[in-house]
């Protein structure tokens, strides 16, 4: 099977899915992660939950970019980001590029990338606005919206100006949204099923969950682990061309992606159904390993 090679743009350290679902590319061996970015606040913080997560997967060689620190327009609130990570401290090592000009270097270099977005689209809007050339050379996969009602979904409404400019670059893009991956949550057993494999890569995500779950008062739903989850399988989401519109201005509605059945909007492919029970059941396999 040909390599898939990938970078992967997150919020790693807020809501624990991130590492779920960077653990899950970690574990398939015809994934290639060419370099991880990071987005959204605390920057230097969750590079260091990235590169710690790197290291208990013996994975230090892959590079991690610090990105954004504020949307295109306005502020982000401090106080909106409880952690699911123990603290790591700040990476405070070799500084690589941001990840703005890393995203653009990669999609110029590496061949047939896809940019598994999974976090507010902020470093992907810079990038494809310092380098609309790039939209031609990749593929951008994303945890992100929802059609089926008209509730913001948080990696949009994080950032809709950078959200409009990457739906409407051109390049092709498929949305795994909260239609379908706010079906996706572990049960405790679940949650126990992967703390139970008994290696250091296991521990540490169940450390990561149990932290989760104790500042956030809910069990994991699998938004991240769904999205990267097309790079796995191809029989767990059912998918569907639809045109979909940024909403950047309304009072009510700004942030949401709209279903523009009548035509206007950008074409994207959008996942509209799910396997629930076997899509949970692959993760637990793949996040014992
Ligand atoms: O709305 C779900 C998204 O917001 C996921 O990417 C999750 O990690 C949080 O950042
Ligand atoms: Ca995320």
């Amino acid at each position: 099977m040909a390599t898939k090679k990938i970078l992967i743009d997150t919020d790693i350290g807020g809501d624990v899915d991130d590492a779920l679902a960077l653990a899950m590319a970690l574990n398939t061996p015809d994934i290639e992660i060419v370099g991880i970015t990071n987005v959204y606040l605390a920057n230097a913080w969750r590079s260091g939950v990235t590169r710690q997560l790197l290291k208990v997967y013996g994975r230090e060689d892959i590079p991690v970019c610090t990105g954004a620190e504020k949307p295109l327009i306005g502020w982000w609130d401090e106080s909106r980001i409880p952690n699911s990570s123990p603290d790591y401290g700040e990476y405070r090592g070799e500084a690589l590029p941001h990840a703005c000009d890393f995203i653009i270097r990669m999609a110029e270099t590496v061949e047939d990338l896809t940019v598994a977005a999974i976090g507010p689209l902020t470093n992907l809007g810079l990038a494809l606005a310092k380098a609309p050339h790039i939209a031609g050379k990749i593929r951008i996969l994303m945890m992100g919206g929802q059609v089926n009602k008209a509730h913001p979904e948080w990696n949009i409404v994080c950032d809709p100006e950078a959200a409009r400019i990457v739906f409407e670059s051109g390049a092709p893009i498929t949305m795994v949204g909260l239609d379908v991956t706010n079906r996706c949550q572990f049960t405790r057993e679940e949650v126990d099923m992967v703390k139970s494999a008994g290696n250091v890569r296991s521990d540490t995500l169940g450390q990561m969950m149990e932290i989760f779950i104790q500042n956030f008062g809910y069990l994991p739903i699998l938004h991240d682990p769904l999205a990267m989850s097309l790079l796995m399988w191809d029989d767990i989401l059912t998918l569907e061309k639809k045109n979909i519109l940024i909403e950047t201005a309304g009072q009510y509605t700004r942030g949401l992606t709209i279903d523009c059945d009548w035509g206007d909007g950008v074409p994207v492919t959008v996942a509209t159904d799910v396997k629930v029970a076997e899509f949970k059941r692959r993760v637990i396999e793949l996040l014992r390993k």
